[in-house]
């Protein structure tokens, strides 16, 4: 007798049990225990166990362990495409026994169960869920899964870019970054610390005068640096000039606040800006459709309130 022939024998004698038919249409597009079929199908384990080994050894299903059990499916096309026609039309018969209409509306309770322990869960856990999510993900994965919403291909510049932080955290998203700054140490810590990206160029340079191109730029970052600025308008007229039509900026800085303080401690120029003003400095630089938002507070931060401000740079 031909291979061929043998198969097909062979796939018919896996297929000429009422028990096995019922099996692999319950398995047909979802994975279920042996626990889930005896319920659906109201027979033993061994009965159960059995057929599935059957099924198993033919190729007709496969498993997986799952902690201390194993789901089962069926194993579809796999198979082939003769194994595939005698299943088809077994099924097409199978469908109209009354047992597996049973089998079926007792599958769906069995899901339904399912369904709800999963429910259970999250009804029970409650709040507990945060907690719960920080010890297994940590508590800012979301942030970081967040700026894969950047556009891959962007050339994106990060102006004042200190130690490297912003970059660090879209450099594994974006093309190509491109860190300015004036300060030899901060460069120096950036570098140190980007060393393992090759899509990272830092460039020792003034944001007034930037050491980029006109036009290079998808988008330009500017985060806690105009505060530090005499003209904070000029850079954001500059990081204009860097940034082609339709790109976007994106600034970060202080509310206006009154820690005089900090003119003497860090250097700053600016106590804060209002929403008015950075919307001024940003339309006179060409900036359009201006989104600005007072950022939540963080519940460990001293510092003053924050905003966020992105605008995109218009066409002309
Ligand atoms: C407060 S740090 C912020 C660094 C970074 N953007 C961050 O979010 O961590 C301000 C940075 O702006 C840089 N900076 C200040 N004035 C600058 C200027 N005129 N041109 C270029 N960089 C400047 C400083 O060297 C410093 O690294």
């Amino acid at each position: 007798m031909q291979l061929k022939e043998r198969q097909i024998l062979d796939h018919m004698a896996a297929l000429s049990d009422p028990y096995r038919c019922r099996l692999l249409f319950l398995l047909e597009d979802r994975e279920l225990t042996v626990s889930d079929l005896c319920a659906v199908m109201q027979l033993p384990q061994s009965t159960v166990s059995r057929h599935l080994k059957t099924l198993g050894d033919r190729g007709w299903v496969e498993s997986r362990p799952d902690g201390p059990r194993r789901l089962y499916r069926a194993t579809g096309d796999g198979l082939g495409e003769s194994a595939q026609k005698l299943w088809e039309l077994t099924r097409d018969e199978v469908l109209e026994t009354s047992w597996c209409q049973s089998d079926r509306r007792r599958l769906e309770s069995v899901l339904a169960r399912r369904r709800s322990r999963s429910q259970e869960f999250f009804d029970a856990s409650g709040a507990g869920w945060d907690s719960l999510r920080d010890d297994l993900f940590g508590s800012t994965f979301h942030l970081a899964a967040l700026m894969a919403l950047m556009p891959g291909a962007s050339v994106v510049g990060d102006l004042g870019c200190g130690t490297g932080t912003v970059i660090e955290t879209l450099a594994p998203f974006v093309r190509t970054l491109i860190g300015v700054d004036s300060s030899d140490a901060m460069i120096a810590a950036a570098s140190a610390r980007l060393r393992r990206f090759d899509n990272v160029e830092l460039r020792p340079g003034e944001l007034t005068a930037l050491p980029i191109d006109d036009a290079v730029l998808d988008m330009a970052t500017l985060m806690l640096v105009l505060h530090h600025l005499e003209c904070p308008e000029a850079a954001i007229a500059e990081a204009s000039r860097a940034t082609k039509p339709g790109g976007r900026i994106l600034i970060v800085d202080m509310l206006p606040h009154d820690r005089a303080e900090y003119r003497q401690e860090m250097g700053h120029v600016w106590m804060g800006f209002s929403r008015e003003k950075i919307e001024r400095y940003l339309s006179d630089a060409g900036f359009g459709e201006t989104h600005f938002v007072a950022l939540p507070p963080a519940p460990e931060a001293k510092g003053p309130e924050l905003f966020a401000v992105s605008a995109k740079k218009r066409e002309k």
